[in-house]
Parts: C-alpha cells; sequence; structure tokens
C-alpha cells in the first residue's frame, strides 16, 4: 500500500509546535513516524498497539522475530513497563539517559509480542532529542522505534535518508536535523550476570564499564556467527548496513591499511578512508569517515558514507577502519558488518 507521507519542517516555534502535535497525534492514531533521535532516526509507532507495530516491520521489511526499543521520555515510566528493574538500570540512567543507551530488563505484559518478538525482554531507551520527546509526551505513549532504514541498509542520519527509504510507506516523516551521534544505542543486557553488551554504539563500552565493572561482550558483537549460532540481540544475526557493492574492512596500522588498499584496489573499486589518506585515492569514488584521530566525527560519518556508494557504479569497497577503543568500537562494528566480516589485518599481512 502507498500513502502521502507528510514531511514535518519548520521555520518558527509556532510551526514546530504543530510538527509536534500532529505527529505525536499519528503516532496515537495508530501511524507511523519518522522521528529524529541524537542517534540515527527512527520509525516509530505506538508500543503498546500490537496492529500499529506490526506495520513498521511491514515498511521496512523487517524480519517478525526482531524485536524492537522503547522510547520513554521519563525514567520513571521504565516501572510501567519493566518487572524487576535492578538497581543498577537506576544507576545506568541517572548517568547516561538521556542518551544512546538501550537496557534490556524483564517486560510487563502491557508490553506486546510484536514489540519484544516474543520475548520476555524489552529494550528501553530515553533519547536524547528535544523534538522526540515531546513527541512521545504529547502522545503519552512509549513509542517503538527501530532504525528508519529499509531492512539491511546502512541507518538513516537525516530526514532525507527517511524519505528516500520509506516515502509513500509512512503517515510522516519530522525533520529534526542531522544527527548528533551518527552511530545506534549501546545496547546492554542488565537481565543477566554480569551484564553483557549485545550491540556497541553511541555510549563507548569504557564509560558503562565505569559503573558497572565486568561486562561480557556477546560474540555477534566481533565476529559472524556461524549458522545454528544465536544472537543475543536478534538483529545482530542478519546481514546489516550493507552497500550493493561487496566491501572489504582493512584493519590494522592506518598508514600500512592505506597502503594495502592502494596496491590491492580495482579500477573500479570506491574507497572509505580517513582523510588523512585521501590524497592516496585520487580518480576513485571515495568517502572520508573525517580525521583519523576523530572518532565522534568518524561514527557521525559512517553510515552516510556506506549509503554514498549505492549511487555510484564501483565494483568493490575498501574501508580503512578505527581500533575498538572508546566509539571505535561501534564504528569498526557497523563497517564489519556491511563487510559481512570479510576483513584483513594490514599488520598480520606485512608479517606474512
Ligand atoms: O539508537 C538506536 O537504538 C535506534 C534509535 C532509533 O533509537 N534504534 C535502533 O533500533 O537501532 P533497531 O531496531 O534498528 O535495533 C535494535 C536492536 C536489534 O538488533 C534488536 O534485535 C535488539 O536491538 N533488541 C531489541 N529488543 C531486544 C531484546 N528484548 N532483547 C535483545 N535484543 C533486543
Ligand atoms: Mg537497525
Amino acid at each position: 500500500m502507498t500513502m502521502g507521507t507528510r514531511f514535518f519542517q519548520w521555520k518558527n516555534d509556532a510551526q514546530k509546535n504543530d510538527a509536534i502535535s500532529e505527529a505525536a497525534q499519528i503516532i496515537r492514531a495508530g501511524g507511523l513516524v519518522g522521528i529524529p533521535t541524537e542517534t540515527v532516526y527512527g520509525l516509530g509507532a505506538n508500543g503498546l498497539n500490537g496492529e500499529a507495530v506490526k506495520h513498521i516491520f511491514e515498511a521496512k521489511g523487517r524480519p517478525q522475530d526482531n524485536p524492537l526499543i522503547l522510547h520513554i521520555a521519563s525514567v520513571d515510566w521504565l516501572e510501567r513497563y519493566c518487572e524487576d528493574v535492578p538497581e543498577l538500570a537506576y544507576l545506568l540512567a541517572e548517568k547516561f539517559w538521556p542518551g544512546p543507551l538501550t537496557m534490556i530488563l524483564r517486560r510487563k505484559n502491557i508490553v506486546p509480542d510484536v514489540t519484544t518478538g516474543g520475548l520476555n525482554t524489552v529494550g528501553i531507551r530515553f533519547p536524547d532529542h528535544s523534538i522526540t520527546l515531546e513527541i512521545i509526551s504529547k502522545a503519552d505513549v512509549p513509542i517503538a522505534a527501530p532504525s528508519a532504514n529499509t531492512s539491511g541498509r546502512p541507518s538513516c542520519t537525516t530526514a532525507a535518508d527517511v524519505l528516500e527509504d520509506m516515502n509513500g510507506k509512512i503517515e510522516g516523516i519530522v525533520d529534526g536535523g542531522p544527527c548528533r551521534v551518527g552511530v545506534e544505542s549501546t545496547i546492554i543486557d542488565l537481565t543477566v550476570t554480569p551484564p553483557r553488551l549485545l550491540r556497541p554504539g553511541g555510549l563507548p563500552l569504557e564509560s558503562l564499564q565505569e559503573i558497572c565493572g565486568d561486562i561480557e561482550i556477546d560474540q555477534a558483537v566481533t565476529r559472524q556467527l556461524k549458522d545454528g549460532e544465536t544472537a543475543k540481540a536478534p538483529g545482530m544475526k542478519y546481514r546489516h548496513y550493507a552497500p550493493k557493492a561487496p566491501v572489504t574492512v582493512v584493519t590494522g596500522d592506518a598508514q600500512k591499511a592505506a597502503a594495502y588498499i592502494r596496491a590491492h584496489l580495482a579500477p573500479t573499486g570506491g574507497v572509505i578512508c580517513f582523510d588523512e589518506f585521501v590524497p592516496m585515492f585520487e580518480g576513485h569514488a571515495l568517502e572520508s569517515l573525517g580525521s583519523a584521530f576523530d572518532q565522534a566525527e568518524q561514527a557521525r560519518r559512517v553510515f552516510d558514507a556506506l549509503r554514498f556508494f549505492d549511487s555510484t557504479d564501483v565494483s568493490e569497497i575498501w574501508a580503512q577502519c578505527p581500533d575498538s577503543a572508546g566509539l571505535g568500537l561501534a564504528v569498526a562494528n557497523r563497517l564489519k558488518k556491511a563487510a559481512g566480516f570479510h576483513v584483513i589485518d594490514a599488520d598480520e599481512e606485512e608479517r606474512a
């Protein structure tokens, strides 16, 4: 089914308030709205309305077993949707909410099965974006929202990206500007001991470790799962963020990685690299991730870089990759997933 998708933008506060009210009204009526967050754009619906949530899966082409995150506008909403909330959840909320952190907690029955993919847990996030917080408060329901991309494509970091993927499939898109963080939230499962990192994201693992101490890292974070293995975050098992052309990620010392790419790059190949190495790839379709030393910029740019190549006819894509400290863990994870974990270590290649 196709429908007219409204695109909400504004020039003054009155128009902004109207846009927020109309978006909240669409959500309350069971419709779908593309909403801005600090991480990536979300595709939102009333998370307590099973029918509405079903439409999210249809619009994205997303497998039904892949649960959604509930977005809330206040910490005290936790008790409405979650059971047995541990003290640690409140500590993390105090420290990092609103912000790029999703906590997996035991759910209450008020949360429908479609939202949680049938799991007895639910992911909860208090996003740090004033427009979306106002929409949630006005709608007075938690907004279930996956990233707003078509399933399998790179996530959307601008309202224009959402329009590209969702035009005609949803009721509205709210333009809240480009996303400040650029990679999705960090997901931590608090229903197990020690807590488990299910997805690296906009909140560095090191920040969580300061509060939680020991954190187990789910195997799906660092490698491709084999047939029959399960990811604790169901979404981590799917091929993801993938441009049409095959991607190869080169890790290790940045200088060596750039040299390796230059030596192996086909004439029709595209490159994702750090600013410092751009001159080495003249004549090739190229996206820079920003400086090798600026992880925040790399996070902001990584999805845009991956999306860019779909408008070109490159035969292959080579990507430089940050090491896994700080936000680098999330950026590297997104690049490696886009590559189907086809990774070459430039340091090892040199030794071999
Ligand atoms: O930053 C973000 O988290 C963005 C913005 C819109 O908030 N949302 C987002 O949602 O990335 P999505 O659906 O694209 O990714 C959510 C991930 C999926 O891998 C899903 O499997 C996992 O979270 N997930 C959701 N609920 C879960 C649960 N109860 N247990 C384990 N994993 C869960
Ligand atoms: Mg997603």
